[in-house]
Formats: C-alpha cells, sequence, structure tokens
C-alpha cells in the first residue's frame, strides 16, 4: 500500500489517518500537524521522506496572488529550500489551488446561471484570493477588498481590481516598512472603528470570500447579523468551519477544493495523491494532468447548504413614484404642515420634490417561488408626480432614473422594473435600458396579461358572456388608449379569442397601423377603429382602457351596456370612484393584480398584503427566474412576450389577485348583484324599444 502524507504547521489536534483507493491503487492517507512547529515539521519531513510516495506540506500561508514578484518570490523560495533537502516529491498543493478556485467558480456559473451576476462581494484577503477577484470580476463590478484594513490597519476599503491591482504593485509594498497596522492596530478607536467598518460591509454583502489560512481570525468577531443568509466562498472547509458558518446562519457554502475522497482533505495532500498515483516526481504535475484528473474523476466543486436544502436568492429593483401631490402627504411632515398652509404649498412641494435624486422607499424580501428559488429586492421612488413628469421633457425623467439604476446595480440588482409613470413618458423604457448598466423591463407584458387575466375571470363569475371552448367568443370588446404599450398588445391578444374588437385612440394612423397589422395576425377577427367611442359604448360586452391621460375623463360611463366588465389598467385610473358609482349595473374591475409568493414583506404601495403590481410582479418573476435581460421595452409589445410572463409566472407561482373595484374586493355576492342589477337594467331597455 502506498503512503501519502501530508505535514501541516496546523493543530496536531486535527490529524487523521484512512485507507483509500485512488485511480486503481491502494493508498493509506494521513496528515500530521506540527502545531506551528516549523522544526517539528522538518523532522517530519525527514521521518517521511524516501517511505511515503508523496508528501504534501499544509497550513502554509500563501504567497499573494499579485504583488511584486521579489516579495512572491522571496516567501516561494523558503518553501523550496525545505523542499530540496528531501527526495520523495513536495507539494505545497498550489498547482491544484490555483486551477480549482478558477474550475469552481466557472463550473457553478453554468450549473447554476447567472449564480455571480452583479453580486456584492467582499475579499478580506483581494491579494491572496486574486484568481478568484479576478474570475469574479468578469461577472460584477460589486468587489470590495478589505485588504488595507486588515493588512495595515488603514480603514479604506478597495472597490475596483484595477484599485486593488495598484495597491498590490505600490502602496501594500511601501505600507510593508510602515509601522502602520502596529499603530493603528494599537490604537483603540481606529480598531474599533475599523471592526465596526468590516461588520458593515460584511452585512452589505452577498457573498464573502475568506482565505482557508487564517479562516478564524478573519471571522472571529462575526456573527448571524453579519453572516446570516450569506455565500462564503472558501478552500477546504472542513466539518467544524461548516459548523461554525452554520451557526452562523450561512446559506451557502462554495469550497473550491473538490471532495474526492470520503473525507475533506487539504489541496496539498490531494496533489500529493495526484503525485503518487500518477508515479510523479516533483513538478511534474501539469495543468494538462489535473484537467484529466478533473474530468475524469468528476471533481466538481463543493456546495454545501448549511440548512440543508438548496438557496438562491437572485435580486430586483422597481422604480415607483407618488401616484399625485395627494400621495406626498403620506410623508407625517408634509401632512402636517399641508394642514395650516395654502393649498400652494402642497404644489410647491410637488415640484421641489420632483428634482429629488431617488432614494429607497422600501426593501422587498420574503418572495419565494415554489421551485426553491428565492428573491428579494429594492422600491426605489423617484420624485415626480405624473403631472410633473409630463411637465418636463423627458430627458428629465430618464436622468433619474439612471441614476436609480446605478443605485440598483450598487445595491446587488441584477435587474430594475418601471413602474407607471415611469415608463410612460418618453420612448416607454428604450432609453434608459440602453444607457443603464443593468437590464430594464417596463412590466408592461405582465400589466396586459394581467387585465386580461382578471376581466376573464370577472367575465366568468359574471356570467353573462357564453364561452365555448376552441371558439371564438360570440361578444364586443373595446380598448382605449389602444395605440398604447399595453392597450396595443391587450387589442392582439383580445383580437385572438374575441368576435368583434374596436380598437380607440387619439391618432388615426397610429390606429389605421394597428389594425393592419392585427388582421395580419388574425385576419378572422372583425376590427373597428374610431377616435370617438361615444357611440359604440352601448354595445360592448367588456372594455380594458389603458390611457395615460392622468385622470382626464376618458368614457363616459353612463353610456356604457348594462353588464359590461371594464378593466381599469391605467394608473391614476381612468374612472373616478364618482363615476363607478354612477353604474351599479356595470362591473368596474382596477385590472389585474398580482399575488406574489412565499411570505413577502415590504411597506404598503397601497394594496392588500403579499399583492403587487402586475409591473412589478414581472420583474420579480424575471427575478426568480434568472431571466436577467431586457424583457419589455418599448409599445410594441409581442404578444409572445406575454404568454410567456404568464407562464413563467404561473411556474413561480403567481395567482391573480382577488378581483377588486374602488371600494376593495368583490365578493361573490357583490358580483352577483351587479349581474341582478345589469339583468334589470337591460329587461327594462328592452321594454322601452
Ligand atoms: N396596472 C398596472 O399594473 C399598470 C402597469 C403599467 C402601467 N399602468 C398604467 O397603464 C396606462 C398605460 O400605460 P402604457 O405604458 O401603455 O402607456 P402609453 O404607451 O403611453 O400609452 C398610453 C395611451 O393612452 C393614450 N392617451 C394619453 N392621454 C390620453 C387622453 N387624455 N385621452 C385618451 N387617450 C390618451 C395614448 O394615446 P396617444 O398615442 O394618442 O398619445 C396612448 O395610446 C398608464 O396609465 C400606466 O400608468 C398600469
Amino acid at each position: 500500500m502506498k503512503q501519502v502524507v501530508s505535514i501541516s504547521l496546523g493543530s496536531s489536534a486535527d490529524d487523521y489517518g484512512f485507507e483509500t483507493e485512488f485511480l486503481g491503487q491502494d493508498f493509506m492517507v494521513r496528515r500530521l500537524g506540527s502545531d506551528g512547529d516549523l522544526e517539528k515539521a522538518a523532522k517530519l519531513l525527514l521521518r517521511w521522506d524516501k517511505e511515503a510516495e508523496a508528501i504534501g506540506l499544509g497550513h502554509i500561508k500563501f504567497p499573494n496572488g499579485i504583488g511584486p514578484r521579489y516579495l512572491r518570490k522571496k516567501q516561494d523560495h523558503k518553501l523550496r529550500e525545505l523542499g530540496a533537502q528531501i527526495q520523495t516529491p513536495v507539494t505545497t498543493g498550489s498547482a491544484l489551488r490555483d486551477v480549482s478556485f478558477e474550475w469552481a467558480l466557472r463550473f457553478i456559473e453554468y450549473k447554476f446561471g447567472n449564480y455571480f451576476n452583479n453580486v456584492r462581494c467582499l475579499f478580506f484577503s483581494g491579494m491572496n484570493s486574486y484568481r478568484i477577484a479576478k474570475v469574479m470580476s468578469e461577472f460584477t463590478d460589486n468587489l470590495t477588498f478589505a485588504d488595507p484594513v486588515l493588512e495595515n490597519g488603514i480603514p479604506k476599503f478597495i472597490n475596483s481590481l484595477k484599485d486593488l491591482e495598484t495597491y498590490a504593485q505600490t502602496a501594500h509594498e511601501v505600507l510593508q516598512w510602515i509601522p502602520s497596522k502596529t499603530l493603528t492596530n494599537s490604537a483603540v478607536p481606529i480598531k474599533i472603528w475599523n471592526e465596526y467598518t468590516l461588520r458593515k460591509a460584511a452585512q452589505k454583502a452577498d457573498m464573502i470570500i475568506v482565505p482557508f489560512y487564517g479562516f478564524h481570525d478573519y471571522l472571529k468577531n462575526f456573527t448571524l447579523e453579519e453572516l446570516g443568509g450569506k455565500t462564503i466562498i472558501t478552500a477546504t472547509a472542513y466539518d467544524e468551519r461548516v459548523t461554525f458558518l452554520k451557526e452562523r446562519g450561512v446559506d451557502v457554502i462554495i469550497d473550491t477544493t473538490p471532495k474526492i475522497l470520503e473525507r475533506v482533505v487539504a489541496p496539498n495532500l490531494l496533489e500529493a495523491l495526484f503525485l503518487a498515483a500518477l508515479g510523479r516526481k516533483k513538478d511534474q504535475l501539469h495543468s494538462d494532468d489535473l484537467l484529466e484528473l478533473i474530468s475524469s474523476q468528476k471533481m466538481d466543486p463543493r456546495v454545501v447548504y448549511p440548512s440543508g436544502s438548496p438557496k438562491k436568492i437572485n435580486r430586483f429593483a422597481f422604480v415607483i413614484h407618488p401616484l399625485s401631490k395627494e400621495f406626498l402627504k403620506k410623508d407625517k411632515a408634509v401632512d402636517r404642515i399641508a394642514n395650516f398652509t395654502p393649498p400652494a404649498f402642497l404644489d410647491a412641494v410637488e415640484k421641489v420634490i420632483a428634482y429629488a435624486p431617488p432614494w429607497v422607499y422600501s426593501r422587498i424580501t420574503g418572495i419565494k417561488s415554489p421551485t426553491g428559488v428565492e428573491t428579494e429586492g429594492w422600491l426605489i421612488t423617484v420624485g415626480g408626480t405624473p403631472k410633473q413628469m409630463l411637465a418636463h421633457s423627458p430627458e428629465f425623467t430618464y436622468a433619474r432614473l439612471l441614476q436609480a439604476a446605478r443605485m440598483a446595480k450598487r445595491m446587488g440588482a441584477q435587474i430594475m422594473g418601471l413602474g407607471a409613470f415611469t415608463k410612460v413618458v418618453g420612448d416607454a423604457g428604450v432609453t434608459v435600458a440602453k444607457k443603464a448598466d443593468i437590464p430594464i423591463t417596463t412590466g408592461n407584458s405582465y400589466s396586459a396579461s394581467g387585465a386580461l387575466w382578471a376581466a376573464a375571470d370577472a367575465v366568468r363569475r359574471m356570467g353573462l358572456i357564453k364561452v365555448e371552448k376552441g371558439k371564438r367568443i360570440k361578444a364586443k370588446t373595446m380598448v382605449l388608449g389602444a395605440t398604447g404599450a399595453i392597450g396595443s398588445v391587450c387589442c392582439r391578444l383580445l383580437a385572438k379569442a374575441f368576435e368583434e374588437v374596436y380598437l380607440v385612440g387619439r391618432n388615426t394612423a397610429k390606429l389605421l397601423a394597428l389594425q393592419e397589422s392585427i388582421l395580419l395576425e388574425d385576419p378572422d377577427v372583425k376590427l373597428g377603429v374610431t377616435t370617438r367611442p361615444d357611440k359604440l359604448l352601448s354595445e360592448m360586452d367588456v372594455i380594458v382602457t389603458a390611457t395615460s391621460g392622468a385622470g382626464k375623463k376618458i368614457l363616459d360611463i353612463t353610456r356604457v351596456k348594462p353588464g359590461c366588465v371594464i378593466t381599469d389598467v391605467a394608473r391614476p385610473l381612468d374612472l373616478s370612484p364618482e363615476d363607478v358609482a354612477k353604474r351599479p349595473d356595470v362591473l368596474v374591475i382596477e385590472s389585474g393584480e398580482i399575488e406574489l409568493p412565499g411570505l413577502p414583506e415590504m411597506k404598503s404601495i397601497g394594496l392588500p398584503d403579499k399583492v403587487a403590481y402586475a409591473c412589478l410582479a414581472e420583474t420579480i418573476v424575471l427575478a426568480l427566474e434568472g431571466r436577467f435581460e431586457v424583457f419589455t421595452i418599448g409599445r410594441d409589445i409581442e404578444w409572445e412576450k406575454v404568454r410567456e410572463i404568464y407562464k413563467l409566472g404561473l411556474k413561480h407561482g403567481m395567482k391573480l389577485a382577488a378581483i377588486s373595484g374602488v371600494n376593495g374586493v368583490f365578493s361573490d355576492e357583490d358580483i352577483a348583484e351587479v349581474k341582478r342589477l345589469a339583468l334589470e337594467a337591460r329587461q327594462k331597455q328592452k321594454q322601452s324599444n
């Protein structure tokens, strides 16, 4: 039986020995700790020389991945000197270590898809984990390196790979000769401040990269608050380290050292085993050998979920805005002052707030898909009301949205949605999507889907229209705001289901173009176009109103057919509560809001618990699906996208929220009453004709 030994400068309490089979050969594998005693380690080396097939040297502080060459060489040299005295091949495991770091990250990114996309990473030692940092920089700009804080006691983090490289080549070298660390770390207030900033940085991060060497020193002050819900990337996560991280609420541990034996062993031991199995002498393990071994032995990186089940949390941001100046009174200070000042005060606040930079209104947590994926995000608000946004040029709003996108990216969001009027102004998200550094979606595909989903549900519950499977519905529908982003795709979808569809808009040429394109897709539907809907209102069974009239009078409800189902998609609503009250025989619903899966928590957005606007729900669905791409932008929405987001929504547990109107949720009794009044009114109309 061949002997392979790892001589470690670490504690002898962690020693082990076991027999194993590798590449068809039997091995006795041993780890021998020298408790930090170099003399003892040297004696062990001599003792095992010629007796072991290969020897690994463990618990050695590895030279930094970057930095002045002479510094790296100096440390390398000491190790080489030690190994050169003996004849058995000796390795520190650095070849495997280098390959496995990079392989681990690329494998995980490939296997889980977008795993590291815009993730916020904190590196305790960027210089030591340089290879990881370099690969990670391909997926995210959100890199924080604590080297100056931990190495030199300087309360400053490095925030880019380029700055880390500069620090390693220049500042780090100079600082080696200045007793700053001893000075600043012994100055108690600075030390406390450094510990505090380090804890804060950890709290902000999604992933923390912890070098193997010094693992416990780095993490000794960290609790559930810093590590809870985090992903830790480290090397050789022994059981005791896994337990340590589990107790502090860590969600995922990515161990870059592959586990190919029955227990976790250090890279130096693995590499020694490779040398012994391949019968290689010192320095004869090449990257090709490693490639061959990694692929033939299926040396996938180890991903440990301390809680027992896989965890993946994606992140999104969504931009909202006050719907009217009355909304601004939700701020207590504004409300208090507005109560004893003339109305002009609120007008002035509305104007000033429109110029404010975006700010975070609420954090959203607790959204969990039945697939197991979770997402969390931020509601970022811009100050402009619809009135203010329309009063300025679109560029005014674009500038604030791009500011919000930068903020979202910094916070780690992987996609950003545009709420209500932020995508109505200008070109409906096209410019913002082009200029922003993170993918943008307007959410309009799901808004259209939600509106029609709710309309279909309301029609079914009213039971006044006969729906036969596989046949066009014999009823008339109308879309107001037909040439808009949501309106036009609603027209396309209604044209697939109903016999007659009427398109209402203000621009004749746009209406004709829309009619033409729908007829190309569905030549059998009867289409009508008009700029004056009044005379047709009395014939419509279903109306969708999706204008950006911002509260202007859009349709005369008194002319509507009894029993008609009106879906009001617009925000602010196209139909006021006063208008709705005029027709108790008409069912006016507030489009289709979506009930989110899991136990979502966020500040109120004026909807019941767990319920979100469909456009926000689209952003959430895309985050859950890991589809970090520009999904819906512009005014020409493909109906296939509406269908796709609807299906993805179902996959991730989205439900149509209870149908509601201006007075809240409609119960079955409420709907039965509207139907009774509608039938009564129709009877009366029949008699008077
Ligand atoms: N419920 C939700 O979850 C949700 C989600 C997103 C958006 N929304 C709301 O849905 C509405 C439509 O959004 P969108 O993105 O489709 O907007 P859009 O692309 O700008 O379309 C708006 C449409 O409204 C028409 N319009 C504007 N002012 C009008 C007026 N005074 N009278 C009649 N028609 C008028 C426009 O006609 P022209 O072409 O002639 O200008 C256009 O066809 C907005 O109110 C938005 O806030 C709701």
